[in-house]
């Protein structure tokens, strides 16, 4: 059982012990009852002290238990908080660092709560596409007032205890602790004041009201109008709430529960769910323990001070780690510390970060034109043109001067990570980072394994992404990793969309409808459309027989790169990012369509939809089953992170098993047919077409 007994005197102490956050999983649930009878057998005891060992009170609900019959085996968390309720004795909570969900409904069960300070206290369920299920959304209201309550349901967010126990009227906590040291001595002081106390105070006995009633919870309505555009649960913890304080306390708990119940099966509740859990796996590389030594990284070195350099650099610098930025001319680097400048001056003036936190991160920063300034750095991330000579000549340089064991890391986004590695004497210390951009905003971040990388240097790297909060994930060598090799095939798509008959924007408006953040199209134009036409260039060589509309070149021929020249598939106003469409563009797309002597046909918006998540879907199983990508979460992970997948779809592939893998193979099949696109990559990938026929799902 992880939950301990323990008598101290006249009361007696019950600690969760499940480590790492005390999650409430069955043997933990056991745990307190089989307590609670013990506290009750021993007529020596007058009070009952709850709290939780090491780093939490309590995390909630057992994330190991997600799906499991054992989350609803008894006692679940509805019948342990009735126990606690139910006791003869007074049972006081003794919360501290961390008490969310679960965690803070088993604690307002208890008769008193006594807080340390510096608590983090949340009912984070919306983030899983649900609302609190054991009796959160009727309790809260009742201690904190409605409104302070609906916030803290609503938003998921943590607040912290000392600013909760400044709520006027507030009953969530009796006492608010001097530290959290103190804590227990404080806790078990004021359980021996309140001993005699009969009858106990229940939270369910409080009332819950609005003063503004109905009103105010139209007003709720409205405000949550907009997080509910894609998710049911925000609305639904408004009706929640709202029957607080209309219904009766048991009435009120069977509303909850019948609504966690139905959200439990909706679609986006799934999705959710599988990323909390993919989120967390995505740092589990399978053939490197989690306990593989890590090396030290304490300083940092950036080659290449240009959009991504820069980027990359502030996330060290914000994580407090020194950065040495080289560069090959003076003027480069200055353009690169005024850019570096000019984003922490925006956060400073939103009031995002506070000027003096502004300079200790400036003064982190250092900057040269000589590689043997670098040679201490731990890690170095080169970030310079994308071409392979170039890289050989940075990689070589680095070489002779980086001490041994620093890792050499490149950001390049198409290279051969393996080659790059061989460029240099060590190859077992060079890794791909590759970060995405806006470096220091995006949250992905691709870890690129070469065949020589070794271990160390990828438990290494995967810790010190966590330190500068990027979500990592493993991808194995080929041309545009997990993400940029996935997007190629929807760019594609997209093309023969226009050959067929689409416009740019119908394309853009029927997959921004499915969720996606940008259309193809207007990815295109923020990205810059030379790009692809870069990339398009040299795949003419390697592979000249692949098949591709020839749209996006003429575009580029006649100088339409994207936002940069405030003119691409669209035209954009200067200062603004307002996708306008162009006839000229239009007329080319035609006039193109008409010397390949296509007949344009109506394409449906399921059509659009279909073709364009689907190239994913095949392109992410040859990934897979090619072992680029350890696992079908992490290409996820990849796509939510990295490319503005809807998160209520829960990543392509998570998509892919909600609409049945036998269904997609079908259309893939159907969609092989059509003359004008490709169609062997439309034969579904070998992985997808036994999963499909066994009835199995990627994740
Ligand atoms: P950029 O052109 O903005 O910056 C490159 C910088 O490297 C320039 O300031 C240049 O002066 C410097 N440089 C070139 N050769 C150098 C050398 N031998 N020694 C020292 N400095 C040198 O390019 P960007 O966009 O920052 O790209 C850099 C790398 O990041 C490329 O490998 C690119 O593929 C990769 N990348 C770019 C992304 C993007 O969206 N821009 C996304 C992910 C990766």
């Amino acid at each position: 059982m992880t939950a301990h007994y323990q008598s101290h005197g006249d009361v007696a102490v019950i600690t969760l012990d499940n480590p790492p956050v005390n999650g409430l999983g069955l043997s933990t649930r056991q745990g307190i009852v089989a307590a609670l009878e013990q506290a009750n057998a021993d007529a020596a005891i007058r009070a009952v002290v709850l709290t939780g060992a090491g780093k939490a009170f309590s995390g909630g609900a057992d994330i190991r238990e997600f799906g499991s019959p054992k989350a609803l085996q008894d006692p679940n968390l509805l019948s342990v908080i009735l126990a606690l309720e139910n006791f003869a004795k007074p049972i006081v909570a003794a919360i501290h660092s961390v008490c969310m969900g679960g965690g803070l409904e088993l604690a307002l069960g208890a008769h008193y709560r006594v807080a340390a300070p510096g608590c983090k206290v949340a009912l984070p369920e919306v983030k899983l596409g649900l609302i609190p299920g054991a009796g959160g959304t009727q309790r809260l209201p009742r201690v904190l007032g409605v409104e302070a309550a609906l916030n803290m349901i609503v938003s998921g967010e943590a607040v912290n205890s000392e600013m909760l126990a400044q709520v006027p009227g507030q009953k969530l906590f009796d006492k608010l602790a001097a530290s959290a040291e103190s804590l227990m001595d404080e806790a078990l002081a004021f359980a021996r004041s309140v001993a005699d106390v009969r009858p106990l105070p229940l939270v369910r006995n409080l009332p819950a009201k609005h003063p503004q009633g109905d009103a105010y919870f139209q007003f709720a309505r409205n405000m949550v109008k907009g997080m509910s555009k894609n998710f049911p649960a925000p609305a639904k913890c408004v009706d929640a709430v709202e029957a607080a304080t209309k219904k009766k306390f048991a009435d009120g708990m069977a509303f909850e529960r019948e609504i966690f119940i139905n959200l439990m099966w909706t679609s986006e509740c799934r999705a959710l769910r599988h990323l909390f859990v993919a989120e967390r796996a995505a740092s589990k590389i399978p053939d490197v323990p989690e306990d593989t030594p890590k090396r030290n990284i304490q300083s940092v070195a950036v080659i290449g001070a240009g959009t991504m350099g820069g980027g990359i650099s502030m996330n060290f610098l914000n994580a407090g780690i020194p950065v040495k930025m080289l560069e090959m001319k003076q003027e480069a680097l200055d353009r690169g510390i005024a850019t570096i400048r000019k984003n922490y001056e925006a956060q400073v003036k939103k009031g995002k970060l506070k000027q003096d936190k502004y300079e200790q991160r400036m003064a982190l920063l250092s900057t040269t034109l000589d590689y043997a300034d670098l040679k201490d750095a731990d890690l170095v991330i080169e970030a310079v043109f994308e071409e392979i000579g170039v890289k050989q000549k940075v990689f070589e340089a680095l070489d002779a001067v980086m001490k041994p064991g620093a890792i050499l890391a490149s950001n390049t986004s198409t290279l051969d990570v393996n080659k790059i590695a061989n460029f240099t004497k060590r190859p077992q210390d060079v890794v791909g980072l590759h970060f995405f951009s806006p470096a220091n905003v995006m949250k992905l971040l691709e870890v690129v394994r070469g065949d020589a990388t070794a271990k160390d240097v990828l438990a290494t790297v995967m810790s010190v992404a966590k330190k500068i909060k990027k979500t990592a994930v493993v991808s194995g060598v080929c041309d545009g990793f997990i993400g940029n090799r996935m997007v190629e095939q929807y760019v594609r798509q997209g093309g023969f969309l226009l050959d067929e008959g689409c416009t740019p924007e119908q394309v853009d408006k029927a997959i921004e409808k499915f969720g996606f953040a940008m259309g193809p199209f207007r990815m295109g134009d923020l990205a810059g459309n030379d790009i692809g036409w870069a990339i398009r260039k040299r795949r003419a060589i390697e592979h000249p027989d692949m098949k591709y509309s020839k749209t996006a070149d003429l575009l580029c021929e006649k100088g339409r790169y994207g936002q940069k020249t405030g003119a691409g598939w669209y035209d954009y106003v200067p200062g603004k990012r307002d996708a306008i469409p162009n006839a000229e563009v239009i007329q080319m797309i035609e006039d193109h369509r008409k010397s390949l002597g296509i007949t344009p046909r109506k394409v449906s918006d399921e059509e659009i939809v279909q073709r364009l998540v689907f190239s994913l879907v095949n392109e992410a199983a040859h990934i897979l089953e090619e072992g680029i990508a350890n696992k079908a979460s992490d290409i996820d992970v990849v796509y939510i992170f990295g490319y503005g997948f809807p998160v209520h779809r829960g990543g392509p592939l998570k998509y892919a098993d909600e609409v049945g893998l036998f269904n997609v193979a079908q259309a893939m099949k159907r969609f092989a047919q059509n003359p004008l696109d490709d169609a062997a990559f439309w034969q579904p990938a070998p992985l997808l077409a036994r999963l499909a026929a066994e009835g199995k799902t990627f994740n």
